[in-house]
């Protein structure tokens, strides 16, 4: 697969796009589209239902030439290919990364190892399906004999922020009947809200962890189990009723008390921030019913056939990613928002935090030298038109430039056609206005006195994507995602970083648990870490112990 690629920035490619970038950075996109009444047409592309407007971005057809030689120059089709065929390119944990094998049709074949996975996934597919009909028609019944009304999920990172989001995201497809909760933070707050009003015999926990070890998850599903007991009248085995476990560790599962039968399997080479669609997607169909779910990994497996397929200068993910990577080494841009004009989507930017920063945010290559480049930007956003309220003011004439992602949908998914034309007149709006602005000469023609002009200039050149589908499903969801999975894949691959490990969330790990008994034993503990970390330890021992 890693045919040797040469450094970053020894590749030809790279080398140009730096001159490139000298003579295009003073270029405005009011010359851009002046010069080429076709631009906006032109500079577009569309894949598996999605329309990607890229018209509005900083570049010319060189620019593009050029990033396409630095794909080429970065093996990413030699990556792409080894990624599916199963090869092992999370090198520092040794393993494959086939996530698309999760949502490829009955029938396909995907090896890991030699075996194809594909059976495997399908074979929990339907056991997930099985035990979700059984909740959503309420034959699964609880200790007592009541039928299921609430699902909380107890899992976090990866498995929480895909669950919650999808919840979210599909809510409209969901059942209505049923709530749904999810227990992620160690801040028994979490926990604590999230069961308040709820009935034990009534309660199902799903509880989702790829290792079955993460200190949150345990804390979280230990508590859960008192809770249910405290509830069910103390009878251990109640709990089977009321617990299910999704991880890879049948071991810990079991260990934990939860029967091997009621326990969905994924396995160790799907990443956790890629897992949204294994069975830590369980809450999800139990929200939409099996048939959405399998709608969701349809869409999911178009846009990866369309990124395995499609030539470079047409492939979504390719271009997105590329257009990050331009905006992040040479433009110097330090993060990218995600704007979707959609109330459901409103935790898409929480989850793609995880997906883009645990993926990209690393500081070696593959072989472990530093990099001599800045590799993944930050990723954040908020639904517009909140957003719009709010920080939208930086973007506009702020000092930093701050590529944009908007997404926006065709049709509502309620009949309030006329806040929908709004809300989409505000995608169209905004994204004119950050990429045209307003010269001070137009601000002056509007009768603007000359003291206010220099603040009611709208610089403009800055850029943002379109993205546009017909309407928010499930099938367009999958799309989505795997749209900004493979965009990840692709800056990754041009940076030549690990982009599925995430040994950077380690150490703090690591410290909690050496720093939890000196919180809470009785005995005053010998402290040895830094004079201010002792410190606090003593200040939150001593008002520990007089509250
Ligand atoms: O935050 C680190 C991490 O390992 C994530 O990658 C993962 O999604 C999360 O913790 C939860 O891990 P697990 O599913 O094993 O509980």
């Amino acid at each position: 697969m890693n045919a040797p690629v040469a450094p970053l920035t020894e590749r030809q490619a790279w080398k140009d796009l730096a001159a490139h970038y000298q003579d295009i950075r003073a270029l405005h996109l009011r010359d851009l589209f002046a010069n080429d009444p076709k631009r906006g047409e032109r500079m577009t592309a569309q894949a598996a239902g999605l329309y990607f407007d890229y018209s509005k971005n900083r570049m010319t057809d060189e620019t593009l030439r050029l990033l396409l030689r630095l794909a080429e120059e970065s093996n990413l089709r030699g990556r792409i290919d080894a990624m599916f065929r199963g090869e092992k390119i999370n090198v520092t944990e040794k393993r494959a990364v086939l996530h698309m094998a999760l949502r490829a049709p009955r029938g396909a074949s995907i090896l890991a190892d030699g075996r194809n996975v594909v059976s495997q996934v399908h074979a929990v597919l339907d056991k997930m399906a099985d035990f979700s009909d059984r909740v959503r028609s309420g034959a699964w019944k609880g200790h007592t004999g009541k039928r299921i009304r609430n699902v909380i999920n107890i899992g976090i990172g990866g498995s929480d922020l895909g669950p919650v989001m999808a919840y979210e995201a599909l809510k409209h497809y969901s059942e209505r009947a049923v709530t749904f909760r999810f227990v992620s933070n160690v801040d028994g707050t979490d926990f604590a809200e999230a069961v308040r009003d709820l009935d034990p015999a009534e309660s199902l926990f799903i509880i989702s962890s790829k290792t079955f070890t993460t200190l949150e998850t345990m804390t979280n599903a230990h508590t859960a189990r008192k809770w249910l007991l405290a509830g069910l009248g103390g009878d251990d085995t109640s709990v089977a009723k009321h617990c299910v476990a999704v991880s890879t560790n049948a071991k810990e599962v079991t260990k934990f008390g939860i029967d091997p039968a009621n326990m969905f399997e994924f396995w160790d080479w799907v990443g956790g921030r890629y897992s949204m669609d294994s069975a830590i997607g369980l809450s999800t169909m139990i929200a939409i019913g099996a048939e959405q779910f399998r709608a969701m990994l349809d869409g999911f497996h178009q846009m990866d056939e369309h990124f395995r397929t499609a030539p470079f200068e047409h492939n979504l993910p390719v271009l997105m990613g590329l257009l990050a990577v331009w905006y992040t080494n040479f433009f110097g841009a330090q993060t990218i928002a995600v704007l979707p004009y959609e109330q459901y989507l409103k935790r898409f930017p929480a989850y793609l935090q995880q997906l883009t920063m645990e993926s990209n945010g690393k500081q070696v290559t593959l072989d472990g030298s530093l990099v001599a480049w800045d590799t993944g930007p930050i990723y954040w956003g908020e639904p517009g038109t909140n957003g719009q309220h709010s920080f939208y003011q930086l973007i506009h004439q702020g000092t930093r430039l701050i590529p944009c992602d908007f997404i926006a949908f065709m049709q509502p998914l309620h009949p309030l056609r006329r806040h929908h034309d709004m809300l989409v007149a505000n995608v169209f709006a905004q994204t004119e206005a950050l990429a045209f602005g307003k010269t001070p000469e137009q601000v002056k023609s509007e009768g603007t006195p000359d003291w206010l002009v220099p603040h009611r200039v709208f610089e403009g050149n800055r850029p943002s994507n379109t993205i546009l589908a017909e309407r928010l499903t499930p099938e367009t969801l999958g799309k989505l995602i795997a749209l900004y999975e493979h965009s990840v894949f692709t800056q990754g691959a041009i940076w030549n970083i690990d982009s599925f490990d995430q040994w950077g969330v380690e150490l703090g790990k690591m410290l909690a648990q050496r720093i939890i008994p000196e919180l809470e034993n009785k005995e005053e503990p010998a402290l040895s870490h830094d004079s201010s970390t002792n410190n606090l330890i003593r200040r939150y021992r001593t008002l520990r112990q007089t509250t």
